[in-house]
C-alpha cells in the first residue's frame, strides 16, 4: 500500500505535524510518504492521500488549495483525510471552540465537494508574538489570547491511528460530501 500525506506549510509547524502522522502511519503501514504539495506530480500510485494545509487569512495556503484542485479527479477515487492548522487554542478561550468549528466548517465547504474525505480535522500549531503586528499583539494578549507551540500531538496521534486502522480494514462505501470528524 502507498499512501501520501502531503502537505502546505509557511513557517514549519504543518510540516512537522504531517511528518509525524506519516511516522505514525508507517508504524502500522509500508510504503508511506511525505512531501509538499508542490513536489506531488501525481496521486495516481497512492492507495490513499492525507493532505495538510496550514490555515491563513480563513483559507487554506493557495498551493493547498491548487492541490486539491489539480489532482481532484484521481484524489475522488480514492480515499482521501485532510486537515487544516490554525490558531484556534491561542484565541481568548471564551473563543475556541465555536472558533474552530466556525473555521471548521468554513474551510470544508472550499474544498471541491467532488472529493469526499473520510475525515477533516483542525490542529492548532505555533502561533508566535511576531506573526502578528505590535498593535494587535498588545489588543490580542489584552482579549486574552496568547502565543506559543498549541500542537497536540496526542491528538494528533489518535487522529493517525484511527486513519491506520481504517487503512488496514477492507475498504467500505464512501459517504457522499465532506464529513467532519
Ligand atoms: C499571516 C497569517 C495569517 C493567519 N491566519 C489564520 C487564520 O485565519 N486562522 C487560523 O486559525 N490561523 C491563522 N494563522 C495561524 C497559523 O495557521 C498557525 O500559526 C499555523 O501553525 C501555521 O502553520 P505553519 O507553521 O505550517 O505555517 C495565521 C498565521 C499567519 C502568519
Amino acid at each position: 500500500m502507498t499512501v501520501l500525506v502531503a502537505y502546505a506549510s509557511a513557517l514549519g509547524s504543518t510540516r512537522d505535524i504531517a511528518h509525524h502522522i506519516a511516522d505514525r502511519l508507517a508504524a502500522g503501514l509500508d510504503g508511506v510518504e511525505c512531501r509538499s504539495v508542490e513536489e506531488v506530480e501525481s496521486v495516481s500510485a497512492c492507495d490513499a492521500v492525507v493532505v495538510g494545509s496550514a490555515v491563513h487569512n480563513q483559507s487554506w495556503l493557495p498551493a493547498a488549495g491548487q492541490f486539491f484542485a489539480r489532482h481532484a479527479p484521481e484524489l475522488a477515487k480514492r480515499p482521501v483525510w485532510a486537515f487544516n492548522v490554525g490558531m484556534a487554542d491561542a484565541l481568548p478561550k471564551p473563543f475556541r471552540k465555536r472558533g474552530a468549528e466556525l473555521q471548521q466548517a468554513r474551510l470544508a465547504g472550499a474544498l471541491p465537494q467532488d472529493v469526499s474525505l473520510r475525515g477533516h480535522r483542525m490542529f492548532s500549531g505555533v502561533y508566535n508574538a511576531d506573526q502578528m503586528s505590535p498593535a494587535l499583539r498588545v489588543l490580542f494578549r489584552l482579549a486574552g489570547g496568547r502565543f506559543g507551540d498549541f500542537r497536540d500531538w496526542a491528538a494528533i496521534d489518535a487522529w493517525a491511528d484511527d486513519i491506520a486502522a481504517q487503512l488496514a480494514k477492507p475498504a467500505s462505501p464512501t459517504s457522499s460530501g465532506n464529513t467532519v470528524t
